[in-house]
């Protein structure tokens, strides 16, 4: 008997009102100091209410955004929750999701009752599933002693299951197992006697390869929901690749549609986790130096690079059949770009923002070969798994085009590449020359202000303009205002959470904003098809080979140069 038959919850608040499963929870009360910073960091100052959150904005209006979207975290740990990694044996799931959940625990920023259960084809039992868990988690801050405990702790509501991906009876066993041996476990805890009587929701999180996304999907939707008749939700957290072009995309989005409905998926490109990313909208949009400045008539070229200085080791098989622009280019870069250069959102909700950002996507102009200059480092095709004959780009750098009122004519460059000098991710905006020479010496009349954005490694934000030195001799240089993370914020960047961890905060409390809708999908899928079609036709665009630890066959400064030039192909 499952537990659905067995107990008959009533799907009723404390108050006797009706819960709604699909609803994330209602602000009810305030955070502990204790957690507060850690919130602030993980939530990011700069983030933005989800709806119910400023739904009470508008009711309370001695609530800031933050403090409102907080309580709206903190009254969704009375919810149980069980994350359910699928893949939980794999490298996503080991290096990534479960230290995020740990850390998450560990910052009391997850439900009161809770339970990771790992589910892969290994037969592993829980206690060393236990053991291989127990050896990736780290706690970033707080004394051994404390450390030790949580780590116990956490480890303790670590489950595994054993079954394969696209097999429904593995699931239905997994079901019957969760709801009869897992789940009541977790109502008699603390939570039973806080009055939240409901099922507890599922979330999936999916580190399988995209391969079995589908009939993953599939199975777990015939066999393996929660009980929504119990006040339960069921969400899924995917991540890329989203397919290989729009027609394979498509072909996965329907499969996937057919089993969980849109506000069910939770799409995450990492990226926009990222703390330096999280920060765009309120750093342009906050300050009225950048926002008044945000336009072709002040902005000449916009940079957008990512820089990694080591190469595909270890995962040979699936970037040789991706590459680098379907890698990095068509997800992460697009993300920010699309972040730096959106119309102001209608408001800071969710669906606004992904609005703003559609839009966006929709004004910019589809990519074509021409617009691309690819490489590959010269150890590629020795690299273990990689074909001698492989054409696949490890380097990719574009001009992209806005066709809209305010970027209309200003080069945006997206630049990628693996095994280059450094590892380095940035956004950096040129504005126009000055139009006053009389103050600059000759040899600076090239210089720009430009506002630099690094999202890693050294997160830090840099203005840099023209000033002269204070001694006699008055010399006029170029040199920089910064806020790097680690001076200014030396306590919040000790404990700077991972991009996973607040994607998983977001999805369990069920606020959207930075997943990635259907919709910007697809589109980005529409910009990139012609250049990857004409780039891999037969034969195939060969790549420049650059050395192992170079700069790349191009910078992005040269490539704005030469798109200035109008000579891309010389
Ligand atoms: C992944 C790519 O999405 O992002 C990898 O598949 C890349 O190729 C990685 O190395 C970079 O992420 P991060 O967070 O380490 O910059």
């Amino acid at each position: 008997m499952s537990l659905r038959e067995r107990t008959e919850i009533p799907v009723v608040g404390d108050d006797g009102s009706h819960i709604d499963p699909s609803n994330s929870c209602s602000p009810r009360r305030s955070l502990s100091n204790s957690s507060r910073g850690y919130e602030r960091a993980s939530r990011g100052l700069t983030r933005v209410a989800s709806a119910s959150s400023a739904l009470s904005l508008v009711s309370n209006p001695n609530l800031s955004l933050l403090d409102s979207e907080l309580q709206v975290v903190e009254d969704c740990k009375e919810f149980p929750v069980v994350v359910v990694v699928v893949g939980a044996s794999g490298d996503l799931a080991r290096k990534k999701t479960l230290p995020a959940l740990f850390s998450l625990f560990y910052h009391n920023l997850l439900p009161l009752s809770f339970a990771v259960v790992g589910y892969a084809r290994s037969k592993l039992s829980v206690e060393e599933f236990r053991s291989s868990v127990s050896s990736n988690l780290v706690c970033r801050v707080g004394d051994r002693e404390c450390c030790e405990a949580k780590t116990r702790a956490f480890l303790e509501r670590c489950f595994y299951f054993s079954g394969q991906y696209g097999s429904l009876e593995d699931w239905l066993n997994f079901d019957r197992w969760l709801s009869e041996d897992i789940e009541p476990r977790m109502n008699q805890s603390d939570i039973a006697t806080r009055g939240a009587r409901r099922a507890p929701g599922r979330l999936f999180y999916l580190a399988i390869p995209p391969s079995v996304f589908a009939e993953t999907l599939r199975s777990i939707s015939r066999g393996a929901m929660a009980p929504e008749e119990l006040g339960a939700w069921t969400r899924v957290i995917v991540e890329k690749p989203f397919g290989r072009d729009s027609e394979s995309y498509m072909a996965l989005r329907d499969l996937v549609a057919e089993c969980f409905p849109e506000e069910a998926l939770y799409r995450i490109d990492h990226y926009v986790g990222k703390p330096l990313v999280a920060n765009l909208t309120t750093l342009r949009l906050g300050n009225f130096v950048f926002d008044a400045l945000w336009n072709r008539h002040c902005i000449e070229s916009v940079q957008v690079v990512f820089k990694e200085d080591f190469g595909v080791e270890g995962r040979a098989g699936y970037f040789d059949a991706y590459g680098i622009i379907r890698d990095i280019l068509q997800n992460h870069l697009l993300q920010v770009l699309s972040i730096i250069a959106m119309d102001p959102p209608a408001s800071p909700h969710a669906a606004d923002i992904n609005e703003a950002k559609l839009r966006l996507l929709y004004d910019i102009k589809p990519l074509h070969a021409k617009d691309f200059i690819i490489g590959q480092y010269d150890r590629y095709r020795s690299e273990r798994g990689v074909p001698k004959d492989s054409c696949t780009a490890t380097f990719a750098a574009c001009v992209v085009q806005i066709d809209n009122e305010r970027w209309r004519g200003v080069p945006f460059v997206m630049l990628a590449g693996k095994a280059l000098d450094e590892r380095k991710v940035y956004v950096k905006v040129a504005f126009h020359e000055t139009p006053n020479h009389t103050f600059i010496p000759e040899e600076l009349r090239d210089k720009r202000n430009t506002f630099y954005i690094e999202i890693q490694p050294r997160p830090a934000v840099e203005l840099s303009f023209i000033t002269k030195t204070p001694d006699l001799e008055g010399r006029v240089v170029q040199t920089k205002l910064d806020l790097v993370y680690n001076e200014s914020f030396s306590a919040e960047a000790q404990d700077m959470p991972d991009a996973y961890e607040r994607l998983i905060s977001d999805a369990i409390v069920g606020d959207r904003t930075l997943f990635i809708s259907d919709a910007q999908i697809s589109r980005a899928w529409e910009l990139f098809d012609p250049a990857l079609k004409e780039l891999e036709r037969d034969p195939p665009v060969q790549p420049v080979i650059y050395p192992y630890g170079s700069k790349g066959p191009i910078l992005p400064e040269t490539l704005i140069k030469k798109y200035m030039a109008g000579r891309m192909q010389d």
